[in-house]
């Protein structure tokens, strides 16, 4: 048996700050919490639940997930609802929860990619797992380059009419398909709320490609993920590669790309944040909220101590 959870009174006077999601009437954190590492079926489950409620006490308010999250598959989604059930259920309306379909789910032609099969279904079992009537936001979570752009994008348009979600999302579309998109929704009265790229201090592709600006011109918000580059704009990697990191695991960061040239440059950020009385991920996040265009950076943590260092950098004036 579980003990119960109550969240904290003072959660919305924190210091959090929250910023308004494009030309939208949402309002999102400065910091949004995802669910891809650290919070699927192979992951203590009393941990996860201790960084979800931290998050929560402290005014974030957005949790990200997706079908595919775990490992295994899906199961992200199921630690979240069973937080929902449970814990946040008093708060649905205080949550601003997403989830996106777009990559290998289930075995066969049907459960990838971009079609309306796919994404109908696979929306239908996340909201299963997540205990959930409506996901706040549903996301395409990458682009298709073989499914008609207007196939995948009228199954999400008939997504938010069928009340199972009540925005729209897309993530790593390139910028033609991105324009395409944020006409074809606006023509349908489902405007694209938000763009989901990586964006920081060693990446900065949607800049570059223009994807910010087109964001931000048209009112659409955009949302970083991977701020910290998988942990490598933290201390996590300053003096080797820790046996319980996400390196260590080596799934999705691999030990090859910490080259000494790029451990210099980690070292020298290190101490131009130290300077400036800051933590390297600190620094690393204030870099992306300061870039035009952002709504809110969308960070990973494997224990609660991760997860307040980097609240310090939205707190913190
Ligand atoms: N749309 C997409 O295609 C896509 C792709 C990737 C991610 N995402 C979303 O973005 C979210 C965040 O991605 P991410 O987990 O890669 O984000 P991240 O914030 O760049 O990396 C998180 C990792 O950095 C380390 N870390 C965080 N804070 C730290 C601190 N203060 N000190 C030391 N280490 C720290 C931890 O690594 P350790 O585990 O080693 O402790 C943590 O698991 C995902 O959960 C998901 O929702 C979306």
């Amino acid at each position: 048996m579980e003990d119960i959870y109550k969240a904290d009174t003072c959660r919305y006077d924190s210091g959090m700050q929250y910023r308004r999601c494009g030309r939208s009437g949402v309002m999102l954190p400065a910091l949004s919490l995802g669910f891809w590492h650290n919070f699927g079926g192979v992951d203590p489950f009393q941990r996860s639940r201790e960084i979800t409620h931290c998050a929560f006490d402290h005014g974030v308010t957005h949790f990200d997930l997706a079908n595919n999250y775990g490992p295994p598959y899906g199961s992200a989604e199921e630690t979240f609802g069973r937080l929902m059930k449970n814990d946040f259920k008093p708060y649905r309306d205080e949550l601003f929860i997403s989830t996106k379909a777009g990559y290998d789910m289930w075995p066969g032609p049907y459960g990838n990619w971009g079609s309306r099969k796919y994404l109908m279904a696979s929306l239908d079992q996340s909201l299963k797992r997540m205990n959930l009537d409506y996901v706040d936001l549903f996301y395409s979570h990458r682009y298709d380059p073989e499914t008609p752009l207007e196939e995948t994008l009228q199954a999400m348009v008939d997504i938010v009419k069928r009340g199972k979600a009540l925005y729209l999302g897309i993530s790593r579309w390139p910028l033609e398909a991105t324009r395409f998109a944020i006409d074809y929704l606006a023509a349908r009265d489902t405007p694209l709320l938000i763009y989901q790229g990586r964006l920081n201090m060693l990446d900065r592709e949607p800049l570059d490609q223009g994807i910010i600006e087109l964001c931000d011109k048209s009112g659409v918000g955009f949302i970083s993920f991977s701020p910290l580059a998988q942990g490598l704009l933290t201390d996590r990697y300053l003096h080797g590669i820790p046996s319980d990191s996400r390196m260590a695991k080596g799934r999705s960061l691999k030990e090859a790309v910490l080259t000494p040239q790029l451990a210099a440059q980690l070292h020298q950020w290190n101490e131009e944040a130290a300077a400036a009385g800051m933590t390297l991920s600190q620094k690393a996040l204030r870099w992306i909220l300061d870039t035009q265009g952002v709504t809110s950076v969308l960070i990973g943590a494997s224990s609660t101590r991760q997860l307040l260092t980097n609240l310090e950098a939205v707190t913190t004036p």
